[in-house]
């Protein structure tokens, strides 16, 4: 059970990696013309959608796999620290989408404070992500 449990949990940390990447893919944003934009956006929103529902499947295996594993405090506090930390960062991000997705519709170009917070809030779940993911290789650090 518990290795079919950690194969399901490395395989969401493979998916949840979509926010690795980000930081990278909404710098292209600014570029792009108002129409661009909507579709740029939209297909963020629906990423960022199913990324929040693969952070549930992570919550539940890691806490599965907690029971099976001698682990100190420290790392679970820790970890259940950043990993709602990274949930409510996935919730932020959605915030400038929806409003670049209106602007957009609109034939405006993505307001300066919008696209700024989307990258500031992308960095953020990508070093989240980037933490958890060295805790959960080395738990021997705390
Ligand atoms: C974005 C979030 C997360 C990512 C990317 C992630 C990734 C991983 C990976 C790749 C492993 C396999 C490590 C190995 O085989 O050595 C692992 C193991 C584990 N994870 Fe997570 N995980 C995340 C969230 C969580 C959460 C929230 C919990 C607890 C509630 C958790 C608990 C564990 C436990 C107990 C193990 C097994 C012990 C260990 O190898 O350290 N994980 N995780």
């Amino acid at each position: 059970m518990t290795d079919i449990v950690l194969f399901l949990h490395v395989l969401g940390a493979l998916t949840v990696g979509f926010y690795l990447l980000l930081p990278f893919v909404v710098s292209k944003l600014k570029g792009l013309n108002p129409q661009a934009q909507v579709g740029f956006a939209r297909s963020i929103f629906g990423l960022n959608r199913v990324g929040q529902w693969l952070l549930i499947v992570q919550f539940l295996t890691g806490g599965y796999l907690i029971s099976k594993y001698e682990l100190s405090v420290a790392w679970m506090i820790v970890v259940i620290v950043l990993f709602v930390a990274l949930g409510a960062v996935s919730g932020m991000i959605a915030g400038p989408l929806k409003r670049i997705i209106a602007h957009g519709g609109e034939g405006k170009a993505a307001a300066a404070k919008d696209a700024s917070k989307l990258s500031a809030f992308s960095g953020a779940a990508s070093l989240l992500v980037l933490v958890l993911l060295f805790l959960m290789y080395y738990p021997g650090v705390l």
